[in-house]
């Protein structure tokens, strides 16, 4: 038996077969754009998901020789909150509406302030944030009425491919999380907030748990790209749920912190749980139970940002060698402070507005300070998620972590060190690839949970412990990075009204 996970990611597709002890045994990945129409937008072609799928799927199955019928079942981990809509023949309508587009603010005061804060959050668990599913939807029918007419299903990215392996409408709690539709305690579509939307509940799609088969391969789609008819098609997850499996992040305790385009702070949960403040997400987890999570938008993505658009002729390897510069700099970086929020902020301000910052450069300061302020302002971004858990006395033991920007030993350390927690590598650094293949593994039977199958695979690679010199430091530093946005707030407004 093996297993195929496919992680729908923002920048690529990346796809990996399991076998039954939870090797993997190939991996491939197929990179797409994103496209910035205006400033704040991020869209996706749906049809360069599944192109770029296919792809990767025909490569796993030709060059890498797997045969089809040993897959026995596929799972995804898929980007959250985007919107993809089909009209009545099943094609898509528009390019897809990204979890990073900031496009909705009016649509979020809308239903915040006219169905209320709190009402939102008896009925969902949540708030209405910018880049939620509900404000796009709602954006479409403000601005593209045309289009909002012709909506004959809603979808989340990852259900797109789901559907067009299987001809099946279908989602997961987890993802389903994320839209502002659906009853995040009960775990199904909420009805009060389709009856206040006036929504025909048969565009959205029926609901599974994330290890629940929805189906089997159609017989197109097998004679297209080689797959069995008799491969199960699992549900799968939200990225960040799906990572958590992937790190065994399924019981209270443990904290998911994953480094990757965004930065989450993820704590499993027994039992549904919500920051009065909303604050953070409080959504379905995809063992059956529930999880609260804190999001940055730019975490590895501000040394992407550094390394790409800053520092574009550093030759070799860039992101080795400013790492390794950063290795020089001191803790606090020589006195600088930088604010990651290079496209807004979600946790814990939701401010579209909210911009990058250095604060405090002076004429001493190197690219290593810099680099390494840049790696300290995403750990301190991700602290305020913490700080959020800790007041609602989540337990927290350790910290499992992933993502591209885990690959660092510094930025491992700086987690270790500005959370004052253990920081635990474990064997799997595909993440939410491996947890879309544990997941795959349960829908076919070959453990009975996720807990169970996470206990079985999941192993400790490298625990960084806290050092307590730089923890005490790091507290000090933390207490002014987190009044800097108070004092900026109304500037960053200014400046994009000042150019308008
Ligand atoms: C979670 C979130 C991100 C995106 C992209 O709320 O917005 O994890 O799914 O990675």
């Amino acid at each position: 038996m093996n297993f195929m996970g496919i992680d729908l990611g923002t920048s690529s597709v990346k796809l990996i077969i399991m076998n039954e002890k939870g090797n993997i045994l190939e991996s491939v990945s197929k990179n797409y754009d994103i496209s910035y129409p205006e400033p704040g937008w991020a869209e996706q072609n749906p049809e360069h998901w599944w192109n770029s799928t296919k792809l990767g799927i025909k490569e796993l199955i030709d060059k890498h020789n797997i045969i089809p019928e040993s897959i026995s079942g596929i799972s995804f981990s898929g980007q959250m909150h985007g919107l993809v809509i089909l009209d009545k023949n099943n094609e898509v309508l528009m390019p897809a509406i990204l979890w990073c587009d900031q496009r909705t603010q009016k649509q979020c005061d809308y239903l915040n302030m006219k169905f209320g804060q709190d009402k939102l959050s008896e009925y969902t668990g949540n708030m209405a944030l910018t880049g939620f599913t509900l404000p796009k939807v709602l954006w479409v029918k403000e601005n593209k009425p045309d289009i909002y007419s012709k909506i004959a299903h809603i979808m989340l990215p990852k259900d797109y491919i789901s559907f067009k392996l299987t001809g099946i409408f279908a989602t997961d709690v987890t993802d389903a999380s994320g839209t502002v539709m659906f009853d995040v305690k009960n775990r199904k579509w909420s009805g009060e907030m389709i009856d206040l939307l006036e929504l025909d509940e048969k565009v959205l799609p029926e609901v599974y748990e994330s290890y629940e088969v929805i189906g089997t391969v159609s017989k197109e789609v097998s004679m297209e790209i080689g797959l069995s008819t008799k491969t199960n098609v699992i549900a799968g997850a939200g990225d960040q749920a799906a990572g958590a499996v992937g790190t065994g992040t399924v019981d209270s305790g443990i904290l998911s912190v994953a480094l990757g385009t965004s930065g989450v702070v993820f704590a499993s949960s027994e039992k549904f749980n919500v920051d009065k403040k909303n604050r953070l997400h409080s959504f379905c987890h995809a063992n059956g139970r529930w999880h609260q999570m804190g999001v940055i938008l730019s975490a590895a993505a501000s040394l992407k940002w550094w390394i790409e658009n800053v520092n574009i002729d550093v030759h070799g390897d860039a992101f080795e060698k400013l790492l390794k510069e950063a290795e020089d700099s001191h803790v606090g970086s020589n006195r600088l402070l930088f604010l990651p929020y290079l496209i807004g902020e979600r946790t814990p301000y939701n401010d579209p507005y909210a911009k990058g910052s250095f604060i405090g450069l002076n004429i001493t300061h190197n690219r290593g300070d810099m680099t390494r302020s840049i790696l300290e302002g995403v750990c301190f971004a991700l602290r305020d998620s913490l700080e959020i858990l800790k007041s609602m006395n989540v337990d927290m033991k350790e910290v499992r972590i992933s993502g591209g920007g885990s690959k660092s030993r510094l930025w491992r350390q700086i987690v270790a060190d500005v959370f004052n927690l253990n920081v635990n590598l474990v064997n799997s650094m595909e993440g939410p690839a491996y947890g879309a293949a544990i997941l795959a593994s349960v829908g076919c039977k070959l453990f009975n949970s996720v807990d169970e199958a996470c206990a079985s695979l999941i192993k400790s690679v490298e625990i960084l412990k806290p050092k307590i010199e730089n923890v005490q430091k790091y507290n000090r530093l933390y207490k002014v990075y987190s009044s800097l946005y108070y004092c900026l707030k109304d500037k960053f407004k200014e400046i994009d009204d000042l150019l308008m």
